[in-house]
């Protein structure tokens, strides 16, 4: 076990180690990949015992819920996309959090100034929270094995989990700001638990027991209802969760090269950029460019700076506000962005018209990828927001409070946790969704899947599956190849292109800064977990990005 230990600390401190000696996952018939090694295991006794997609990723889900209390669980949200092989349609479904009635467009301003302290701890940063209304929906949309014993699984699985060194590594600096109902979990007698002691989830196993026998009543009403509203301390009440419904959207349909790309339409701005940034780089020949050279970063450098600054100013929920889905996409919009790209030059920020920022790293939120026997492919991204959400845990219920009302513009032009400005589009109203850089995606060719991805990691979720993308279709690299090769982010402002650490070499650094980038180094970016389908013989490979301790795992 040290052993094993040592090396998951060595994958998280140098993802790079990873490489070299490694292999994708392979499968000829089911393939899951999730950031957690016993949700992965879990949906592949899933699937091995006939179910489908769709049952694997309700295992899945509620097993991250514990293993990875920091990104995703009950008390937040998600998005779902599914690709269903019998019908050739894909759909999605949107579990995200809505705004409490009580809230308002200014409730996070202190004498006019945004407080961020406001949006992102304690009881107003809490929105209504979707993913188990979602997993019900999507499980009565598709499932084929019961709900009660998927969620049974799920449950028994978080029994005997360990405390990672993600989690401890999240505990070190984050549990100062937990409620005490958390403090009883993650710090029993007081203490840090050391990495590798069996972490005792009593309350959370009750929940998942209760939500196994009756469903999402058990969580939005009685006494788990009861505990999320005092922890809000009434600022969501029992009304706002009996009204949350999951909603299902079409999802937003491109083309990149030969493929069709299906991503996620708003509440989040995931599919609406992916697919406007994919648009823009079709104009170029990135394989002629190459991947890692500084014009192939270049390229994407400007396909992502005008995607972002479209985002502050356009998107919002889309059944509150007006968004112009089809112009973002539309090749009028992305063709007459792409003739502002030169190959020399980067284009200055200050010309391109947006909404400001700063940035802060996060790992938090959580993505899986799924193939089943039938052909059938589910991409999910979950969240709480920030580490652990709120901090707020609802006492006796044993799962924490988002808090993605951080994901509201608490005032135009000041940005969010994630450095992301916004407009009007995104304001705080009752019943609204935020906006979310989620970005779920599907690939097919020719009708079959071609590629599951996407990714957590706030604002860098939408670069980081554009890369995965790019890395398969123009660099032909495979799925481990794609996730884990060096990714670079621009987000329009601030006027940075950032890359990893040791991610381009020094001579690629300076060409681009003759072109007029400024660039800056940072710490690791997401944590993606990637399908990828052999179009010639079907084989399936599965990647879970060494920079996080994710399993990809198929048969
Ligand atoms: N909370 C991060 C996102 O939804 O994009």
């Amino acid at each position: 076990m040290k052993f094993l230990l040592l090396g998951v600390l060595l994958l998280v401190a140098f993802p790079g180690l990873s490489l070299s000696a490694e292999a994708p996952a392979h499968g000829d018939s089911c393939m899951v990949v999730s950031a957690h090694p016993a949700a992965t295991r879990l949906g592949v006794t899933v699937l091995r015992q006939g179910g489908n997609a769709t049952d694997a990723a309700v295992a899945v889900s509620f097993a991250l819920a514990g293993c990875e209390p920091y990104s995703s669980g009950l008390g937040g949200g998600g998005f779902f996309m599914v690709f269903d092989a019998a019908s050739g349609e894909v759909k999605s479904l949107d579990a995200r959090e809505t705004a409490p009635a009580s809230a308002h467009r200014d409730m996070f301003l202190v004498d006019g100034q945004p407080d961020s302290d406001l949006s992102c701890n304690g009881p107003l940063a809490v929105g209504v929270p979707g993913l188990v209304a979602g997993l019900w929906e999507l499980h009565q949309s598709g499932g084929r094995l019961p709900w009660n014993e998927l969620v049974e699984a799920a449950a028994q699985e978080i029994k005997t989990l360990q405390v990672s060194p993600m989690l401890h590594h999240r505990l070190s600096y984050k549990s100062e700001y937990f409620n005490e109902a958390a403090k009883k979990v993650f710090l029993p007698d007081g203490h840090l638990p050391v990495v590798g002691t069996v972490l005792t989830q009593d309350d959370l196993f009750k929940t998942l027991q209760a939500i196994a026998q009756d469903g999402p009543d058990a969580f939005y009403h009685g006494a788990v209802a009861e505990a999320m509203v005092s922890v809000t301390r009434s600022n969501m009440t029992l009304a706002d969760l009996a009204a949350y419904q999951p909603r299902w959207r079409s999802p937003v349909h491109g083309g990149y090269r030969d493929l069709d790309v299906y991503s996620m339409a708003p509440p989040s701005s995931g599919g609406v950029h992916l697919v406007q940034m994919l648009n823009i780089l079709q104009s170029f020949d990135l394989q002629k460019t190459a991947f890692g050279s500084s014009a192939s970063i270049h390229l994407l450098a400007e396909a992502m700076k005008f995607a972002y600054a479209d985002r502050s100013r356009f998107l919002g929920d889309s059944d509150f506000v007006d968004v112009p889905l089809v112009w973002l996409t539309s090749p009028v919009h992305t063709d007459s962005i792409a003739t502002l790209i030169t190959a020399e030059k980067a284009y200055p920020e200050n010309l391109i018209v947006g909404a400001d920022l700063k940035d802060d790293e996060s790992l938090e939120t959580t993505h899986f990828s799924i193939i089943d026997s039938q052909g059938n492919a589910l991409a999910a991204t979950l969240t709480i927001n920030l580490t652990f959400g709120s901090c707020l845990m609802a006492p006796g219920a044993g799962f924490f409070m988002n808090n993605e009302m951080d994901d509201f513009v608490a005032a135009p032009g000041t940005p969010n946790a994630f450095g992301l400005v916004g407009g009007e589009a995104n304001s705080v109203q009752p019943g609204k969704r935020p906006l979310s850089s989620m970005t779920p995606t599907i690939l097919l060719q020719d009708g079959q899947v071609r590629m599951v991805t996407g990714a957590p990691g706030g604002s860098k979720i939408i670069t980081t599956t554009l890369q995965t993308i790019i890395n398969v279709v123009d660099h032909k690299m495979d799925a481990l190849q794609a996730v884990s090769a060096s990714r670079v982010h621009h987000q329009w402002f601030p006027r940075l292109l950032y890359f990893e650490e040791f991610g381009l070499s020094p001579d690629t650094i300076a060409n681009l800064e003759v072109m007029g980038h400024k660039l800056q180094s940072r710490s690791p970016m997401c944590n993606a977990q990637i399908i990828v389908v052999d179009p010639e013989g079907g084989l399936i490979q599965g990647a879970s990005d060494p920079r996080g301790m994710g399993l990809a795992s198929g048969f």
